[in-house]
This record gives structure tokens, C-alpha cells and sequence, in this order.
């Protein structure tokens, strides 16, 4: 399988072996990831990160990879510091971005902004986040985490909590889920269900998603309980966010309604979705979720620029 000199832009960019093929070499760099083996593999090579909008994770996790890898990254988080201050378009940024380096990840408040970044450069371009659209990345570091837990994807029931309206890790994941056989409960507030595109999406992929707004009768039966933040800077008006702010909260009462096995994911940061509480259990996956997007990011750098790591 050759995905070289290929975007990332949706992950419905990839099939399932396309998938199935990346998180298996993620699982190859993990000890690459936590710096127990050394490789200089991508010595040479530049990662360009564009960041438009803020990113801890995401960012910082891209950068490790590229170190990890013996590549160096060049880049802005903070565009007002840039040209774009002085109207430069982003269809320039990006050629000129291109021409000094050999791989691009983007993050932007506009949906689409990573379509059109990858039109206009050459080089492979990855889709950090755009907006309330998708995020691919972390939609590959969840199967992993998933898969690193279960050992399955297939048959599992996963629950997605919170702001699926918003949520761009949620639409990456419920496609993904669909795609790859798991039972999917959606759990939202009424005013901030998962769009009705993704949710037939869904079902074309054979998944008949169930969407519910009490979560303790939701999560009875579930696997995995994967919670996400509202995405307050997208509500267009702060009154209907108001009204929907600690709608869930995961806490030691809740998850006495759960399986015993159950995990508990979030692609954080949390703001007050989960009690610190959980974190001591065995559930909490979250924080070494966070961990996963290095490995999952080493992958994708080194099979997008067509590089053997050993
Ligand atoms: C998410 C994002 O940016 O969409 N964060 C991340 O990349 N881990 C989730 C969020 O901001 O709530």
C-alpha cells in the first residue's frame, strides 16, 4: 500500500485498509514515540504547521513526530504575526508555505480551508482541524486508542457525548466507526444533535446510529464513552450556550451505570465534561489518548512523504 505524496484532508479520503494499514504502523513507532529506539528517518525533510486557530495537542504532538523522526518543522500559531494581517490570502500563504517545505498541516476556523490549501500546494497537505468540519487525525489516533484497548472496532458499541453539532472530532469518528462496523448511540442536547448529512452517512454505511439525550440510560451497554467539549467559540449566539453548558458530566455516580470494562475517551481539552475523579480509574483513557496522536502522527508524516522508518 503507497500512500505517498497523498492530503489527509477527510477521513473519508482513506478506506478501511488504508486505515487499518496506518494504525498498524502507528503501532511500529511506538517505541520510536517514547524515544526508547532512535531513527533519523526523515533527516532533511520540513513540516510545515499553519495554525490559525489554537491547538496544544494537535501541534505539539505534529512537532514531537517530526523530531522523533529526525525532521525538522517550521511554522506560525499566531497568523496575526504573519503577512495574513496585511490581507495576504490563504491561497497564497500556503504556495509560498509549499515551496519551503515538504509536508503541511493545517488548522482554520473555516470549513473547507484545507481542501483549498491542498489544491494549491504540491506537496501532501493534513487537515488539522477546519472549523466544525472534520478532524482526521485525531479521528486515527481514536481508532488507535480504541484499538490498542479492545483490540476491535468491529461489533463494539460506542457512545459519543456532547456537542455533536460542533464537534469536528465527532464527525471524523462517526464516519469512521460506521465504516468500521461499531454500533454507534449519538448523545447530545436536543439543539446540538449530530448533522443529519454525517447521520446518514452512517446508515449508507450500514450503521443505524441511535441518538438520545439521557446519558445514564445511554451508556448502559456501551464500550467506549467518548465525551467531547462544547465548542462554545462556535455557537453564534452565547445565550444558546448558556443554555446547554454541564448538560453531561462523566462522575464516579455515572459510571456505576456503565460495564465494568467500560473506557472513557476525550480528544480534550475538557472543560468540565469529566470529574478529575476519574482520572485515577481504570476507565480514564484520555490522557494516554493524547499520547497516541505521536506515534499515529509518526505514521502519517513517514508513509505521506513515502519514508521507511525501521
Ligand atoms: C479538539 C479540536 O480541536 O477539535 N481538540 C483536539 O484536537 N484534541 C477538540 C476540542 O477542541 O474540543
Amino acid at each position: 500500500m503507497n500512500l505517498a505524496g497523498k492530503d489527509l484532508v477527510s477521513i473519508r479520503d482513506l478506506t478501511k485498509e488504508e486505515i487499518f494499514f496506518i494504525l498498524r504502523k502507528a503501532d511500529e513507532m511506538l517505541p520510536f514515540a517514547s524515544g526508547k529506539k532512535k531513527t533519523r528517518a526523515l533527516e532533511g525533510k520540513i513540516l510545515a504547521t499553519l495554525f490559525f486557530e489554537p491547538s496544544t495537542r494537535t501541534k505539539m504532538s505534529f512537532e514531537t513526530a517530526m523530531h522523533r523522526l529526525g525532521g525538522d518543522v517550521i511554522g506560525f500559531s499566531e497568523p496575526a504575526m504573519t503577512s495574513i494581517k496585511k490581507g495576504e490570502t490563504l491561497a497564497d500563504t500556503v504556495k509560498i508555505v509549499d515551496s519551503y517545505s515538504d509536508i503541511i498541516v493545517i488548522r482554520h476556523s473555516m470549513e473547507g480551508a484545507a481542501r483549498l490549501a491542498a489544491e494549491f500546494a504540491d506537496s501532501p497537505v493534513i487537515n488539522a482541524g477546519d472549523g466544525a468540519g472534520r478532524h482526521p487525525t485525531q479521528c486515527l489516533l481514536d481508532l488507535f486508542t480504541i484499538m490498542k484497548e479492545k483490540k476491535k472496532i468491529e461489533g463494539l458499541k460506542v457512545a459519543l457525548v456532547g456537542d455533536l453539532r460542533y464537534g469536528r472530532t465527532v464527525h471524523s469518528l462517526a464516519y469512521a466507526l460506521a465504516l468500521l462496523g461499531a454500533e454507534l448511540v449519538f448523545v447530545s442536547p436536543e439543539s446540538l444533535k449530530m448533522p443529519k448529512e454525517i447521520v446518514n452517512d452512517c446508515r449508507e454505511l450500514g450503521a443505524e446510529p441511535r441518538s438520545l439525550t439521557n446519558l445514564e440510560r445511554a451508556i448502559k451497554d456501551v464500550d467506549v464513552i467518548y465525551v467531547t467539549r462544547i465548542q462554545k467559540e462556535r455557537f453564534p449566539d452565547p445565550t444558546e450556550y448558556k443554555k446547554v453548558v454541564g448538560s453531561y458530566k462523566i462522575d464516579m455516580d455515572l459510571l456505576r451505570h456503565a460495564k465494568d470494562d467500560v473506557i472513557v475517551m476525550h480528544p480534550l481539552p475538557r472543560v468540565n465534561e469529566i470529574d478529575p475523579e476519574v482520572d485515577r480509574t481504570k476507565h480514564a483513557l484520555y490522557f494516554r489518548q493524547a499520547f497516541y496522536g505521536v506515534p499515529v502522527r509518526m505514521a502519517l508524516l513517514s508513509l505521506l512523504l513515502g519514508v521507511d522508518v525501521r
